[in-house]
């Protein structure tokens, strides 16, 4: 790979460096190009823009590789678990046995939230989307932690903060779930491992203890694990573009919850189970569907389907394919859609529209079905996904800082009138 790229303009020949990452991608560093030419470079959706350097996730779409800090989605996802992976994302390497514990005792003693905010959640009404609570509430801990607001925190200061965040989402999530149905709420239990303590909050009694089965915990720290991280996606890139600006870590990843919400990112998961009990309740006609999603004047779009990145397969795709089959057999759950949802995958995997724009199933196909089958109602989907994607946000966040980063600030070219002279509003 050269390592000079020349840009010509206006017979004018200019010289800019090129990186390569350890993985051996190639970028082309135009730092200086508007300085040297006067012109900026554009990118509809930043599909060729490299927005920073990254050591957290490297993932190649053509092949289908997703790394955490260099060990293998499938590796990961077989043999560890979700509190494990947390670390190694935010501290860059898998932690030893002692400091492990060290970081689960750390967060059962900030698992509680601040009795103030029982009032927030009975503000809400019980119908109100869980996602738009999770963002408010998010942003409202930086309410109760003003000393996150502060910038030049010490390390140590920070590292709580995140400790905090990380504790205390899990409560908030389940506390969302137990007040939309009206149910009182249960406390965390510290004697349990983070994910234990999410579902027995999700899912448990206040009278008497309930057993949940490990097949469950084994299957939610799957999902957990593989939505953990995603490198720069629209998510991510929001808590790093607001967290620029020396926000604090509460209202960035608030923003991020908001970036992964729209059904394009994150709330794909819950449009995809919506569009196949759709398909389901109108006769389960999947070569109907397909046609209408390559129907441009249709505005349908084949849900769970395409990857900016991936253009071979998702390879969380994969994992939770085979995760759905397990959970579903060991629970003895018969889910229809999922026959619908196979039908519609050999459909489009083999139709020349789905295979010419490189269209596989992402993360979000087959993951609602498993959620369904442990029992979380559609809305709390991307809620789930979210709680999943914290430690890749507060890894994100984090090494912006630590890499001391510019404030993000796109540039534009301008296209609206130039010179208007302001004219009466009666003469309008
Ligand atoms: N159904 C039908 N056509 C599609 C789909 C789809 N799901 N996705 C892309 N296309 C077509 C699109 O119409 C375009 O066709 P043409 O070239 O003829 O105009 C072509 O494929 C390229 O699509 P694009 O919208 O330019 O691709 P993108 O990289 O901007 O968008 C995407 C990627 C994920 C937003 C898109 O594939 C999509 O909307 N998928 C459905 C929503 C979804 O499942 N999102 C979850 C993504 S994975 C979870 C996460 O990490 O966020």
């Amino acid at each position: 790979m050269s390592n000079i790229a020349e840009i010509k303009l206006n017979g004018k020949t200019h010289e800019f460096p090129t990186i390569v990452g350890t993985e051996n991608e190639g970028a082309i560093d135009i730092s200086k190009l508007r300085d040297l030419t006067g012109y900026i470079t554009i990118d509809f959706g930043y599909k060729n823009t490299g927005s920073t350097k990254s050591a957290i996730t490297f993932l190649d779409g053509e092949e289908g590789i997703l790394k955490y800090r260099g060990y293998a989605i499938e590796e990961l996802a077989e043999k560890s678990n979700f509190l494990e992976v947390s670390y190694l994302l935010i501290y860059g390497n898998l932690p030893t046995e002692t400091e492990l514990t060290a970081f689960q005792n750390e967060i059962s003693r900030h698992t509680l939230i601040h009795e103030d905010m029982k009032k927030f959640f009975d503000g809400y009404p019980s119908k109100s989307h869980p996602m738009g609570q999770l963002s408010a509430l998010i942003c409202s801990l930086s309410a109760f932690y003003p000393e996150s607001l502060e910038v030049n925190q010490s390390p140590e200061e920070k590292n709580l903060t995140l400790i905090k965040l990380l504790a205390k989402m899990p409560t908030i999530v389940s506390w969302i779930y137990k007040k939309s149905l009206g149910h009182p709420l249960i406390y965390p239990k510290n004697q349990y491992d983070y994910v234990t303590n999410f579902m027995n909050m999700t899912f448990g009694q206040r009278t008497e203890e309930v057993v949940i089965d490990p097949v469950v915990i084994k299957a939610m720290n799957t999902l957990l694990i593989l939505h953990a991280d995603h490198e720069q996606n629209c998510s991510a890139s929001t808590v790093r573009m607001v967290g620029s600006s020396d926000c604090n870590l509460f209202a960035s990843v608030s923003a991020g919850i908001s970036a992964l919400w729209g059904p394009l990112h994150g709330g794909a998961n819950q449009a995809v189970i919506e569009m196949l009990e759709l398909i389901k309740a109108d006769g389960g006609d999947t070569e109907k569907w397909i046609n209408k999603a390559k129907d441009k004047n249709d505005p349908f779009r084949m849900m769970g389907f395409g990857h900016r990145v991936y253009k071979n397969f998702d390879p969380r795709a994969k994992i939770i394919k085979k995760a759905c089959d397990d959970v579903l057999e060991k629970l003895g759950v018969n889910d229809p859609v999922l026959d619908i949802a196979k039908k519609l995958e050999a459909a489009a995997l083999s139709d020349p529209y789905f295979v010419e724009r490189k269209l596989y199933p992402n993360v979000d196909f087959y993951s609602g079905i498993i959620y369904r089958a442990l029992g979380f109602p559609t809305n709390m989907f991307t809620v789930l996904f979210a709680l999943g994607r914290l430690p890749g946000w507060i890894a994100q966040w984090k090494e912006m800082h630590e890499n001391k980063e510019p404030i993000g600030r796109p540039r534009q070219v301008y296209t609206g009138h130039t010179d208007r002279n302001y004219t009466d509003i009666k003469k309008r």
